[in-house]
């Protein structure tokens, strides 16, 4: 007979349970550029995807595709450095299934990040974004099939996905360090082409602030978990048509590059305190 989801996911959490010293109660998913956050874990136990029972094993330029558990300001974390894209030809199962596992393994809050263009033009690239709320434009959904109700409920309700006590300690945290934090909508959508100007003027008009290709699908099977959820974008470039400038992937792990700083610094500060809150 064939392992069923719920199985591969605690085989999965066995085999990481027993490399690592810590139980995380805080997860991390680093975006594009972002996986340096993860050498910032002191007690660091290093478990690479291809290692893990029924991991999926990532494929894009900038991702290292491993886990880190240890402590990052004192609390137990499990970082993902790398992440699964639905445009590398994943299921939505196999891009979500390390939510899952990060919720067998013990965790209550997801922090998750992400390399998103922007739509709004107030923002500029290099600056920070806390994500108030998304939009699926991905065209699917994780949790479509039979509902697991050992994991969630069948219509899990999105109203306050981005838990709004998070956003205020988020808020909080970039003022007292001096980081300048934007707030906004963003719109998840496939890739890997980027959009057209006139998807991006669409975007706008639905009410996007940032677009990017991933994090919906994981947002959403955090909050069919029960799992906290709170969202930073990194503004690594301006959406096609924005300005004049044509995209390059080298661009958004540039400008990643340069915010990097200010990221740790906001992503360590509310690491400090949330979960307390
Ligand atoms: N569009 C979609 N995804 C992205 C972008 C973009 O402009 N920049 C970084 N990820």
């Amino acid at each position: 007979m064939s392992v069923t989801a719920i199985e591969k996911t605690k085989l999965a959490a066995d085999f990481i349970r027993q490399q690592a010293t810590v139980q995380p109660r805080l997860g991390l998913v680093l975006g594009s550029g972002l996986g340096v956050l993860a050498d910032e874990i002191t007690e660091a136990n290093v478990v690479p995807y291809n290692e893990i029972p029924h991991f999926p094993v990532s494929t894009v330029e900038g991702h290292v595709g491993q886990l880190v558990l240890g402590k990052l300001e004192g609390q137990p974390v499990i970082a993902m450095q790398g992440r699964f894209h639905y445009y590398e030809g994943y299921t939505m199962q196999d891009v979500t299934f390390p939510i899952r596992v990060m919720k067998e393994l013990g965790v209550e809050t997801l922090i998750v990040t992400n390399a998103a263009g922007g739509i709004n033009k107030n923002f500029n690239a290099g600056e920070l974004m806390l994500i108030r709320d998304h939009i699926n434009f991905q065209f699917n959904n994780p949790l479509i099939g039979p509902n697991q109700s050992e994991w969630g409920v069948r219509f899990p309700d999105m109203s306050e996905a981005y838990d709004p006590a998070y956003n205020q300690l988020a808020k909080r945290v970039a003022e007292s360090f001096g980081v300048n934090l934007q707030e906004g909508v963003y719109v998840g959508v496939t890739g890997p082409s980027y959009e057209s100007p006139a998807e991006i003027r669409m975007f706008g008009n639905l009410g996007a602030d940032v677009v990017g290709m991933s994090t919906v699908p994981e947002v959403i099977v955090a909050r069919h978990a029960g799992i906290r959820v709170l969202g930073i974008s990194c503004i690594s470039n301006m959406a096609a048509g924005i300005n004049d400038q044509p995209l390059t992937h080298d661009e958004v792990m540039e400008t990643a590059e340069q915010v990097k700083p200010q990221f740790i610094r906001l992503v360590k500060g509310i690491v400090q305190d949330i979960l307390h809150i």
